[in-house]
């Protein structure tokens, strides 16, 4: 109880509104919301807290948890009062804002930012109409947002052990940032040992590390094992021990035999091993989050980018970044392949900013201009090897020479292809450029003799060589094999096999070349 004042100007106001002496640290600092100040919207969901509504409290919206366990003794309710002061000192972007709670008897709920969506929802869509699939590139950035949110709450003081780490306490906001949500609340939780029960939410023991499963001591490294069956699930969009029913079972499993989910063959090796060395059975060997968050870095360039060199480039100059301004691109690629800085004339470095760059969405970029990470795989994909010259032609050359050519049109969908060659003579074709298949990199479309449209991947083997495979009309195949790794050449030696006549209009490259041959003969 505090004294009666001497004097007011003595007296300040603590962060819970009670009035307290300068200096004098206030007993009761947790942020109180009262009942009435909650106006309660519709039901959100359920889990061991009891049910989720959105809410709005003081003129904003909110995610209001009303407490299942109302019924806390005296001293229960002053730890619970201590963890919500804690939860409200937390401040990251990757953790959910925690703004209060309630504490009267009977009425007693947890009031959070309200969000859009939950990591879970987001990658099993089949309970989701107009699901679009998730890149790679989306899905490892949750799993790097998570890790920074989790790595903030282990660096705290007190550290807090999140203990529930599972996709559904991973909430996405409106710009799919990831906030790890639901950690440190233990007063208030029910323990849940179900595994699953019919068409609900799994249960957490699914993510619980082996010595949590058996009451060992727990520390940090229980929420990185937690980790890696999360980041196996965001990356393999599957939900983990599908075949598990009993919990005696399953907690023999991942205790006594190791079982662990089965690694897609697919997962790139850097993936896979993290993965691993996330869900080792022992502790001491998992890495901590601060090493998780530059291998998260790190792997997200081995799968995106295969060829070792532009892996290399990228790695030095922008790990952990996953797109880089044009005009800084330009100038360390330059300085890559061992070239002069260019000037804005340049033909070879206006065809690749034409076929790298996205334009930039920030609105207050000095540069229009970025270059994504993941196109850079895939120009590579198309291009690479980057070589820094070879017989006095570099990689930029060889993607000037093919820009060149009226009948490449880059990266244009299928559909956009077969809008184009619609209505255009027989033996009208044009190569695009293709992401899905790594092998494949290119596609020549095409008007057939017979007046159809038609569509041919053209693969790139091991040794840089271009090989197509052509069936002919009498019902046999062969297989045709670049000398080089040109593609000009090869398509021309193709042209009366394919039936490859005239160059589709429509380029959105041909500007390019016009223009410099008017900047040229000014
Ligand atoms: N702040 C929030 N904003 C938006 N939706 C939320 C919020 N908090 C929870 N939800 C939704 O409500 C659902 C239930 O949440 P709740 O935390 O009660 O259960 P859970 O996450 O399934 O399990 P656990 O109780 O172990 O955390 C979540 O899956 C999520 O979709
Ligand atoms: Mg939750």
């Amino acid at each position: 109880m505090l004294k009666p004042p001497q004097d007011a100007s003595d007296l300040v106001i603590s962060a819970s509104g009670k009035a307290v002496r300068k200096g004098e640290v206030p007993t009761d600092r947790a942020p109180e919301i009262r009942f009435e100040e909650i106006e309660w919207g519709e039901k959100i969901g359920t889990g061991c807290f009891g049910n989720v509504y959105k809410g709005k409290c003081r003129g904003v919206g909110v995610a209001v948890k009303q407490l299942l366990k109302q019924e806390l003794d005296a001293r229960a309710l002053e730890d619970f009062r201590k963890e919500v002061d804690i939860m409200a000192q937390m401040r990251h972007p990757n953790v959910c804002l925690f703004m209060g709670a309630c504490f009267e008897k009977g009425k007693m709920a947890i009031i959070t930012e309200l969000l859009q969506d939950s990591v879970h929802n987001i990658i099993h869509p089949s309970s989701r109409d107009n699901s679009k699939e998730l890149s790679l590139l989306q899905r490892v950035k949750m799993a790097k947002d998570t890790a920074q949110g989790i790595a903030w709450l282990h660096g705290a003081n007190p550290q807090i052990i999140h203990r529930d780490l599972k996709p559904s306490n991973l909430l996405i906001d409106e710009h799919w940032n990831v906030k790890v949500c639901d950690f440190g609340l233990s007063q208030v939780k029910l323990r849940d040992q179900k595994i699953r029960d019919g068409k609900s939410i799994p249960g957490t023991p699914l993510w619980m590390a082996p010595e949590v499963l058996t009451g060992k001591e727990v520390d940090e490294k229980s929420d990185v094992y937690s980790f890696g069956i999360v980041l196996w699930e965001i990356i393999s969009g599957q939900e983990p021990f599908p075949h598990h029913e009993s919990y005696q079972v399953f907690k023999d499993a991942i205790t006594k035999q190791n079982e662990r989910p089965p690694i897609p063959v697919d997962t790139h090796p850097s993936l896979k091993s993290l993965m691993e060395t996330c869900w080792h059975p022992d502790p001491t060997k998992r890495p901590g989050f601060q090493q998780i968050i530059p291998i998260l870095d790190s792997v997200l360039v081995d799968c995106l980018v295969a060829d070792i060199e532009g892996n290399k480039f990228w790695k030095k100059y922008y790990l952990g970044k996953d797109h880089v301004e044009w005009a800084e691109f330009q100038k360390r690629f330059a300085e890559t392949l061992k070239l002069p800085v260019p000037n804005p004339k340049d033909l070879n470095f206006a065809c690749l900013r034409k076929l790298i760059t996205s334009p930039n969405t920030d609105p207050n970029a000095r540069d229009p201009d970025i270059v994504k990470l993941e196109k850079f795989g895939h120009l590579l994909n198309w291009f690479g090897p980057i070589v820094i010259e070879h017989k006095g032609f570099s990689i930029l050359d060889k993607i000037r020479v093919l820009m060149q050519k009226e009948w490449f049109h880059g990266d244009i969908s299928k559909e956009v292809s077969e809008d184009l060659l619609t209505a255009q003579p027989k033996g009208s074709f044009l190569v695009r450029t293709s992401v899905t298949e790594r092998n494949s990199p290119f596609t020549v479309s095409k008007v057939t003799k017979k007046g159809k449209i038609n569509h041919q991947r053209i693969q790139k083997r091991q040794d840089g060589k271009f090989e197509v495979s052509i069936k002919y009309s009498n019902g046999k195949t062969s297989t045709e094999v670049s000398k080089d790794d040109l593609l000009v050449p090869f398509i021309r030696s193709l042209s009366s096999e394919l039936f490859l006549d005239s160059a589709c209009p429509g380029s959105r490259f041909k500007s390019l070349f016009v223009q410099t041959k008017i900047e040229s003969s000014n």
